[in-house]
């Protein structure tokens, strides 16, 4: 168990460099497998899911090491194609080993896979579309079974942009006989990050930041370098942070319009922005206004995983705010915890209406989930008194060194 010990009251300030992206670094991680090659990817954070992955990439016989930043894959000595139940419940996108073992191997065993409970995951579309291209998948009492079967490009319509089905498709169509043609994809940054390493690795893809996008073949090169793009959700929690808390920081190492729609709404909370091609200047006196209306959406929309970290900067903001999530059907579990600390937060169903209260008071929260996580966090950094957040190790999973991080920045944080 984490334990988060967070005395509020401080000012933020300071330069702040950004992680690299957890949901870049994963389904690059599964892309290394697609031949045998060697890979060295670059600004990758230390996170217990990309452990999990490495653990994944070992399992199947891969050579998979991270130092610091840095991780080196061998895929050359790949020598199997099913992943225990143990490994693919550590997170969500576990799954996207399928379509890379698919076009690996031509077959796959894996369980269904774990993550964040924020409501019901399915992965219908994924399935769906790695079906109409061909693979042979049977459910049995919670594992995919992907008998040996040859994929076919097709045209594979989405019904809704899903980042995780949308990697998939690219991962197994790398292999499939012809042209394969995603339409209404994901066009989220971390899509364009995996053509740009699927690019390097030999594939023929484009379209990626589009809702269309096409793939059309692989002849592997055999060793590829990839610096993982900058964490837009992590900029933007100590965005909010600093928000809250009032402050000037300076995220750096960040790519900017990532996250313009977050720093769009931090700037009408009442905050002074400054962007620069890689960096953004916040400065906050702590005293924001409600915001309206925020809506969840996929890219280039508001991101769901922001939302419980503005709903947490938004705490004391002067008068209310409304946020609908349209992504997860539960993403607000954050919400009675950050009640405990004498928030004003009212949900129904997918809205939550937050009422700005004048203080917020430290009390023992219990971690729910990944961002909600980071946002009770964030919300003790504004709280009088101390805060305590019991965490099972989520905010691990997505945080690479959290606590020095706002340290370095002036908090009053301790992780036990
Ligand atoms: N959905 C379906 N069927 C599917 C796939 C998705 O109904 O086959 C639904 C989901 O149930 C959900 C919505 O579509 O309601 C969005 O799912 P999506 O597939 O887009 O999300 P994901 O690939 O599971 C990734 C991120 C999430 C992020 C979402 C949305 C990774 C590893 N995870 O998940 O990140 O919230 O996209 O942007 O890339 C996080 O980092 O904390 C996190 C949860």
């Amino acid at each position: 168990m984490d334990l988060w010990h967070i005395r509020g009251g401080n000012r933020l300030e300071g330069a702040c460099p950004v992680q690299g992206s957890k949901n870049a670094s994963l389904p690059v991680l599964a892309a290394s497998i697609l031949a045998p090659q060697r890979c060295r990817l670059l600004h990758v954070p230390r996170l217990r899911d990309v452990d999990a992955a490495l653990r994944i990439l070992r399992h199947l016989g891969c050579e998979a090491e991270q130092r610091e930043n840095e991780v080196y894959i061998d895929s050359t000595g790949l020598s199997g194609c099913s992943i225990p139940h143990g490994l693919m419940a550590e997170m969500r996108s576990s799954v996207i080993f399928m379509g890379a073992l698919l076009s690996r191997c031509g077959e796959a065993r894996l369980s269904m896979p774990g993550g964040c409970r924020l409501g019901r995951r399915p992965i219908d579309l994924h399935l769906a579309a790695l079906r109409k291209m061909g693979a042979r998948i049977e459910e049995e009492g919670g594992e995919l079974l992907c008998r040996p079967s040859k994929l076919h490009g097709e045209e594979i319509r989405l019904s809704f942009p899903s980042v995780g089905a949308t990697e998939n498709i690219m991962l197994a169509a790398c292999s499939a006989r012809g042209e394969t043609v995603i339409r209404g994809a994901a066009r989220e940054p971390e899509i364009v990050a995996l053509q740009g390493f699927l690019r390097m690795t030999g594939a023929d893809v484009s379209g990626a930041g589009t809702d269309t996008v096409y793939i059309r073949g692989f002849r592997p090169t055999g060793a590829a370098v990839c610096r993982i793009l900058p964490d837009r959700i992590v900029a933007s929690t100590f965005a909010c942070a600093a928000a809250a808390a009032g402050g000037d920081v300076e995220l750096r190492g960040v790519e900017p319009g990532q996250f313009s729609t977050v720093l769009h709404f931090l700037n009408e909370a009442g905050c002074d922005i400054i962007t620069k091609t890689h960096s953004v200047r916040l400065r906050s006196e702590g005293r924001l206004r409600a915001v309206g209306r925020v809506v969840t959406e996929p890219y280039p929309g508001f991101p769901t995983d922001a939302q419980p970290v503005l709903m947490a900067a938004l705490l004391k903001a002067e008068g209310t705010t409304c946020i609908r999530e349209t992504i997860f059907e539960n993403r607000f579990r954050q919400a009675p915890e950050l009640c405990r600390l004498g928030a004003d937060i009212v949900c129904e169903g997918r809205t939550a209406w937050i009422r700005g209260v004048k203080t917020l008071r430290g009390a023992a929260l219990h971690a729910t989930d990944l961002r909600g996580g980071a946002a009770m966090i964030v919300a003790g950094l504004c709280a009088q008194g101390e805060t305590v957040v019991f965490d099972e190790g989520h905010v691990k999973r997505g945080y690479d060194g959290f606590d020095s991080a706002l340290r370095a920045l002036g908090a009053e944080i301790r992780l036990e």
